[in-house]
């Protein structure tokens, strides 16, 4: 959540740039087709996104275009069938794009691979013959805990073009939570690597899985195939482990692709919520494929000549749909890169985009401002004149570091598109077009045939510049199915909050313009570094610590990360007798907290405290908490917190 110093930032941000005309005449959508496609999208949705859909090949066209008949389930293109990866991938090795490069991967030493959209698909078809062969089939799910590179690529393909499900858990994540994960979806395959580089380092995966296998349920993960990208020596297990290379030696470069109904799942996300437990966002083949190919060919506005790069790890959404699923099915040329974006120095991701002539730039806050934090010398060594657009996501962007963006990368030159959405919308919702009017500091409009809105407790609309809940009126193709044998979550989080509209959990502002201002989560959810974490998931974790009565979790400010993790904990009075000092306790549930969840949470602080700020019904009171942390006023009201 912002801070009021930030708010008031936010309320008097007044300047706006325009498009340069000649971003205008070239523009994908020009200023007439975007009204036309507002005109349409308000009064036929189902037509607008129809249009869209037929922008792609299906084996089977749909009955309809929605069911809305068992709402909040929606069904999108039902009677449709197809497979996300013949558009992404199967269809380009009959056209031009045959061999066009689809995938430039940089590691981290400043190794290179390219690969061609027929060479991409040779390899996923060998990857698809071994899935197959190892006995998963249509609906099973495929557990990827992989670094970014190409086979990461190849398994997310390779699982979709068997009509299996991938369930990505980004490389972050501790052992613990992997086999959660993996026990969640009963995976019958793991695909991993045995580490990767990053700053500097070499990272193992392969113990981390070893240690998550140990406690797995079942026959879960039976397989476990073994990408070789350090050289490390690691413990293969027989039967077990097989390295990815040798399965595929002896694989054909043909696979048949699966035909899919458009409703079945293409994949799991594990994503944070505020209970205890991470849930599954399920996506499936149709709806996603057109909310990804769409959003991706408008918005990104995206030409035969780009090179597309995203910087996000293939493991989270904006990996899945604009580093893997968009550029392919638009037929774009993408960069994965494996490292930190500051290794060896500040200037890597500038001279990332200057050694393959990136033309888009999709990037985080938090990575601007740690550029912002290095200083313009960096970027301002690497020839940058080849970029055309700049994207950012996952945190709000401030007007500051926006401005920075745009002259020190964007050489003033570039159009920045902050987009706002999320894993369970699968597809930007609010965004700026290349031909928009921009703000600094706000995402845009709602783009056409999203039905966003800025309401009170009660569902009611506040007037234009008023703080309140953001929702979504209407449904979208590239919406969640559902939470993974979740129904009752489903509904409780998203649909029953407010009446009759998705709740996205975010506060959020519309000015006179229709511009959103998106403020901060609405609930307790942190991002840090622009990933989701529950503190209810952290609180969680510490509590599992044998010294550890109670734990609160709240969000602080950070300068480069956005918001850090700061805890509040009642210890076990046995403490003292294990621990020489508080700080040795501290330090001992820093150690336990990266066990429990991974070095992806960043904690500020451990305090211990004799007790815990509660409601009269024995809630924690986090927002009192908060507000004694950052030295803010705070009343306690009983309806809001109880
Ligand atoms: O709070 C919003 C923030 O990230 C949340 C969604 O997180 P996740 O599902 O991990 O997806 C992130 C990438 C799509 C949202 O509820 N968020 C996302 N985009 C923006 C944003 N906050 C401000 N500005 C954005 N552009």
């Amino acid at each position: 959540m912002p801070t009021p110093a930030t708010l008031d930032a936010l309320l008097v941000e007044e300047r706006v740039f325009r498009p340069a005309p000649a971003t205008v005449i070239e523009a994908n959508v020009k200023p007439a087709e975007l009204a036309e496609a507002y005109r349409l999208a308000e009064a036929d949705p189902c037509a607008y996104w129809e249009q869209a859909a037929l922008e792609l090949e299906w084996h089977r066209k749909w009955d309809a275009v929605l069911d809305d008949s068992r709402a909040p389930h929606y069904r999108w293109f039902p009677g449709a069938r197809g497979n996300i990866v013949h558009n992404a991938l199967d269809r380009h090795v009959h056209i031009w794009t045959k061999n066009k490069l689809a995938l430039i991967w940089e590691g981290e030493a400043g190794d290179c691979r390219k690969f061609t959209y027929f060479e991409l698909y040779r390899e996923v078809n060998r990857f698809a013959c071994a899935l197959r062969a190892l006995g998963v089939s249509r609906g099973d799910r495929v557990c990827l805990y992989m670094p970014p590179v190409p086979e990461t690529v190849v398994a997310m393909l390779a699982t979709a073009k068997i009509g299996a499900v991938h369930v990505f858990v980004f490389a972050g994540y501790s052992a613990k939570f992997l086999r959660e994960r993996i026990n969640d979806a009963e995976a019958k395959v793991l695909v991993t690597a045995d580490g990767f580089y990053r700053g500097g380092r070499c990272i193992n995966l392969k113990t981390v899985v070893d240690e998550a296998l140990e406690g797995v349920r079942g026959d879960a993960a039976e397989t476990v195939v073994v990408v070789r990208r350090t050289g490390d020596d690691i413990d293969m297990r027989e039967p077990r482990d097989l390295y990815y290379h040798d399965l595929l030696r002896q694989e054909s470069p043909e696979a048949a692709t699966e035909i899919m109904e458009a409703g079945e799942p293409l994949f799991w996300l594990p994503t944070s919520g505020t209970t205890g437990r991470p849930k599954s966002v399920v996506h499936d083949h149709g709806g996603y494929m057109v909310g990804a190919h769409h959003t991706f060919r408008t918005v990104f506005d995206i030409k035969p000549t780009d090179i597309h790069f995203c910087t996000a790890d293939p493991g989270w959404i904006t990996g899945h749909t604009y580093g893997v699923y968009g550029p392919l099915l638009t037929g774009a040329t993408v960069i994965l890169y494996e490292g930190h974006p500051l290794y060896p120095q500040a200037d890597r991701l500038p001279a990332i985009i200057e050694r393959y002539g990136a033309t888009i730039f999709y990037a985080t806050p938090t990575l601007v401002r740690m550029l912002m934090r290095y200083g313009p010398q960096y970027p301002k060594k690497r020839d940058l004149s080849t970029l055309r657009l700049l994207g950012s996501v996952g945190e709000p962007l401030s007007p500051e570091a926006w401005m920075w963006f745009y002259k020190h990368i964007g050489r003033s030159n570039c159009p920045v598109l902050d987009t706002w959405w999320q894993t369970e919308t699968g597809m930007a919702m609010l965004s700026p077009m290349p031909i928009s009017v921009l703000k600094p500091g706000s995402v845009g409009k709602a783009l056409p045939g999203v039905a966003a809105d800025v309401v009170d407790a009660a569902g009611a609309p506040v007037p234009p510049g008023q703080g309140g809940f953001l929702v979504l009126r209407k449904p979208w193709p590239g919406m969640f199915s559902g939470l993974a044998g979740d129904e009752e979550g489903y509904r409780e989080a998203y649909w029953e909050k407010i009446p009759g509209a998705y709740f996205a959990g975010d506060v959020a502002r519309r000015d006179e313009d229709g511009y959103y201002w998106i403020q901060g989560r609405a609930d307790d959810v942190l991002n840090i570094a622009g990933h989701r974490l529950g503190t209810a998931e952290i609180e969680a974790a510490l509590c599992a610590h044998r010294f550890v009565a109670e734990a609160a979790v709240i969000g602080v400010p950070d300068k480069i990360k956005g918001e850090v993790a700061k805890a509040f904990v009642v210890a076990d009075p046995a403490w003292t007798g294990a621990f020489p000092d508080a700080d040795a306790l501290a330090a001992d549930l820093r150690g336990h907290l990266r066990r429990e969840l991974g070095p992806i949470v960043i904690l500020r602080g451990v305090e211990l405290r004799e007790t815990l700020p509660r409601t009269r019904s024995g809630k924690i009171l986090r927002r009192a908490l908060r507000a004694e942390e950052l030295g803010e006023p705070y009343e306690y009201r009983s309806d809001a917190e109880e």
